[in-house]
């Protein structure tokens, strides 16, 4: 299935695996990549520009296909390398870097000097727009539904990814809430040239996550995420569980008075308790609506073969007979 996304980056299927701390190790990247797709490895998991880089040289040991690195710009906890980061990436020989979080301007000149393409992810139409004019090659379209920060706006993706085909000239792909063949066709029919998908990949046999995880994905239903951190303007959509429950108590019962320290024990630390131990309490996690239509637990080859599969049979049976 050939998209401007899979021109551009030399892949065959226009499915890309969006950074996911303490998800999106060389293991799941290299999955994602062998089996048709673009896998990242999340930058800031690994802590440092030394690890990074042995994990980038883990990946390649794993596959000989493109793969790429996210660098997110949110405020983090601890303080960030970003220009080792940028530095390892580009003496790594990576070929393609996703950013988040603010806008890259400051390390576009470095990226583009070294030949990386950029993927921008944003949600909104204004911050795409101005990713595009910055020199990003792609946007990635992060619609309310998504997991992780879906933004301020809460503009689903039946508005916004529209919205970003009347507007962009570059090529975009849409992010949040896809899971399936159905989601991929309808993604193109609104405009995209591919998905990203993040919750999706946490639940397969290659993620490299505790099972009750992948467990509790399966088990979770549409209803089962919660938008928190609004106060502090950097709004999570996170899968419930008691730690969550209690931030959102706090926020409403502390409203504008509300500090860091207050919610700090249920959002500080959590990644590794969650992914690694599997302690399914332990805090706020990302995680997107799309748990909903997610039902089992496949090997990344099998979820995108069977993904493509199902959009060519949807092109091809349903809505060709229409046109
Ligand atoms: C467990 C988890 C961790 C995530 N961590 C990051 C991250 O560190 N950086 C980032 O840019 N996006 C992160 N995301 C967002 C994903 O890359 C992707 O944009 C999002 O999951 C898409 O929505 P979906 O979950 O509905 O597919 C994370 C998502 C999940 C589910």
């Amino acid at each position: 299935m050939k998209t401007a996304i899979t021109e551009m980056f030399g892949i065959d299927y226009p499915i890309v695996q969006g950074g996911m701390h303490y998800v999106g190790f060389a293991e799941m990247a290299a999955a994602v990549s062998n089996a048709g797709g673009l896998g990242f490895i999340t930058g800031l998991t690994q802590g440092t520009p030394e690890k990074l880089a042995n994990e980038i040289a883990r990946c390649r040991d794993m596959t000989d296909k493109p793969f790429g690195v996210n660098i997110t710009f949110l405020p983090t906890f601890a303080k960030v390398d970003y220009p080792g980061i940028v530095h390892t990436v580009i003496e790594g020989g990576v070929t393609v870097v996703e950013t988040a979080g603010n806008n890259p301007k400051e390390i576009m000149p470095y990226l583009k000097d070294a030949g990386i393409k950029v993927i921008h992810k944003c949600t909104s139409v204004r911050h795409a727009l101005k990713a595009q004019e910055i020199g990003c090659d792609v946007v990635s379209v992060d619609g309310f539904e998504c997991g992780g920060h879906p933004g301020e706006d809460d503009v689903p993706n039946m508005i916004l990814l529209p919205r970003a085909a009347a507007e962009l000239d570059i090529p975009f792909i849409a992010s949040g809430g896809m899971a399936n063949g159905r989601s991929l066709v309808a993604a193109l029919a609104l405009g995209a040239q591919g998905i990203n998908m993040g919750t999706r990949f946490v639940a397969t046999r290659d993620a490299p996550v505790h099972d009750n995880v992948k467990n509790g994905i399966v088990a979770a239903t549409e209803l089962d995420t919660r938008i928190i951190l609004r106060p502090f303007r950097n709004t999570e959509r996170v899968l419930t569980n008691a730690a969550v429950e209690r931030v959102v108590q706090k926020e409403k019962e502390l409203g504008d008075s509300i500090t860091f320290d207050d919610i700090k024990p249920e959002v500080a630390g959590v990644y590794p308790k969650v992914m690694v131990e599997g302690d399914m309490d332990a805090g706020a996690w990302s995680c997107g609506m799309v748990v909903g239509l997610i039902d089992d637990i496949p090997t990344c080859e099998e979820l995108i073969t069977r993904t493509i599969a199902e959009a060519r049979d949807i092109i091809a049976n349903r809505l060709a007979p229409l046109a």
